[in-house]
């Protein structure tokens, strides 16, 4: 089977490192890929939402089934434009179809679905233009903090927590009056803030049944002790020492089966992966938001706990007999630590030559924002988010120090990472 993987991050990294370990695979093409996915497969130079480009790619190379890591085709629709192309429709992609994918690209559309399907989420209510002073009034019913949310994609900075009313009113008018989100704002959301701790859990769907994966923490903030502004993720964590089968058992009852029967009910066509934001509010789970993918970095510490061959269990999911399958994990811990450039999650360098890969032992070392220097040689930063280093280990503790003790073997200008990714748990 020839596969064509789509991204660039160390996600796709981590899937092309596992999908290359299965006899089941021919060839492994990734657009546009980075530095890393060069020593899987073929990349080809094509944005992930070219789909006129990829159309191309996958007649030229005979693609047999086209794996989406990021949202933003899948929000968009490569799903559908292929399944409307007859030149292109037998091939089987891996990720929802549009209508399945709103349940990450609007959380309007998230949060009316976890309310008529009884899935515990926080409070909220969707504001416009038209609304501003409603959505003021509804402000001055809520305790601080206040969790402001562009209703759209917005490459994961879409929310805002303010912790006085007089901010998140000012913050709330900017962002529906001067579209601070572009069209991502013109709809946003006013939540109740939940306290507690939180958790990513996956689950891969054919759309009759359903296997649960790994479940892992990432680390959002920049800055020790978890300080600072958001980022797309410093680490990862798998397993998570806190869900426990008892809270896994909640998790499952009360928000994986839910979600299932409210697709089918609504009649929401949904296959590939389900990322749930959860967050731990006194030992019952929550729903923070839906992704319509996995996650990263959790996917560099999930997918290495999983044991099952992957090309064969995403060609289950093609051909709905995913029910089939028994998923089979890893026991170890695993841990991921993200090497990032110098600004990030600001205006970062790029360009900077990376070394030290080649010194790494008893690590894997995914890149995300990495490029080959084709005249050179050299690999290159070229991203906020630059290499993911993750090992497995009987405990936590022997996992993270194995990854911190080879993310000193790496280096570039600037280099940053946090030192103390699972301090929480
Ligand atoms: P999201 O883009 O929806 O994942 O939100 C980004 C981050 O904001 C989450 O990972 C949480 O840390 C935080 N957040 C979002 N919604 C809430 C909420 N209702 N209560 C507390 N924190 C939240
Ligand atoms: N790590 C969070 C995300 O992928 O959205």
């Amino acid at each position: 089977m020839n596969i064509l993987l789509l991204g660039s991050g160390g996600r796709e990294h981590a899937l092309a490192w596992k999908l290359i370990q299965s006899p089941l695979l021919t060839e492994l093409y990734i657009a546009p890929g980075n530095a890393g996915t060069r020593s899987a497969g073929t990349n080809l130079p094509l944005s992930a939402t070219d789909f006129p480009g990829i159309k191309q790619a996958v007649k030229e190379h005979h693609i047999d089934m086209v794996v989406v890591g990021p949202e933003d085709p899948l929000v968009l629709g490569i799903h559908d434009f292929f399944l409307a192309d007859p030149e292109i429709r037998h091939v089987q992609v891996i990720g929802p179809v549009k209508q399945a994918a709103m349940l990450e690209g609007s959380k309007d559309f998230a949060k009316k679905f976890m309310f008529r399907h009884g899935i515990p989420t926080a409070r909220y209510q969707t504001f416009d233009k038209s609304a501003i002073v409603s959505g003021l009034n509804f402000l001055q019913t809520l305790e601080p903090p206040y969790v402001l949310k562009a209703d759209g994609l917005a490459a994961g900075k879409g929310v805002i927590i303010c912790e006085t009313l007089e901010n998140a009113a000012d913050e709330f008018t900017r962002m529906l009056k001067d579209s601070m989100f572009g069209a991502a704002s013109q709809k946003v959301l006013i939540e109740e803030f939940l306290r507690g701790i939180e958790l990513s859990v996956f689950v891969l769907t054919d759309g009759k049944s359903y296997k649960i994966l790994p479940e892992a923490k990432d680390y959002k903030k920049i800055g020790t002790g978890d300080t600072g502004p958001n980022t797309g993720g410093m680490g990862s964590v798998s397993p998570v020492p806190f869900a426990d089968a008892a809270f896994m058992k909640k998790v499952e009852e009360r928000i994986i089966r839910p979600t299932m029967k409210g697709l089918l009910a609504d009649n929401i066509a949904y296959s590939g992966f389900i990322f749930f934001g959860l967050i731990n509010v006194s030992g019952d789970p929550f729903v923070i938001e839906y992704n319509c993918r996995l996650g990263d970095p959790e996917t560099e510490s999930v997918i290495p706990r999983l044991n099952n061959d992957l090309v064969q269990l995403l060609g289950s999911v093609a051909s709905q007999s995913l029910h089939l399958e028994t998923i089979t994990v890893d026991p170890r811990f695993a841990a991921t630590v993200m090497v990032v450039s110098k600004g990030y999650p600001g205006i970062y360098d790029k360009g900077k030559v990376i070394s030290g890969e080649e010194q790494v032992k008893g690590s894997m070392v995914f890149h995300a924002g990495t490029i080959l220097n084709t005249s050179t040689g050299q690999v290159l930063s070229d991203g906020g988010r630059v290499i993911a280093v993750t090992s497995l280990g009987e405990t936590m503790d022997d996992a993270l120090a194995q990854s911190y003790e080879n993310i000193h073997k790496i280096n570039f200008d600037g280099k940053n990472f946090r030192g103390d990714i699972g301090f929480d748990l």
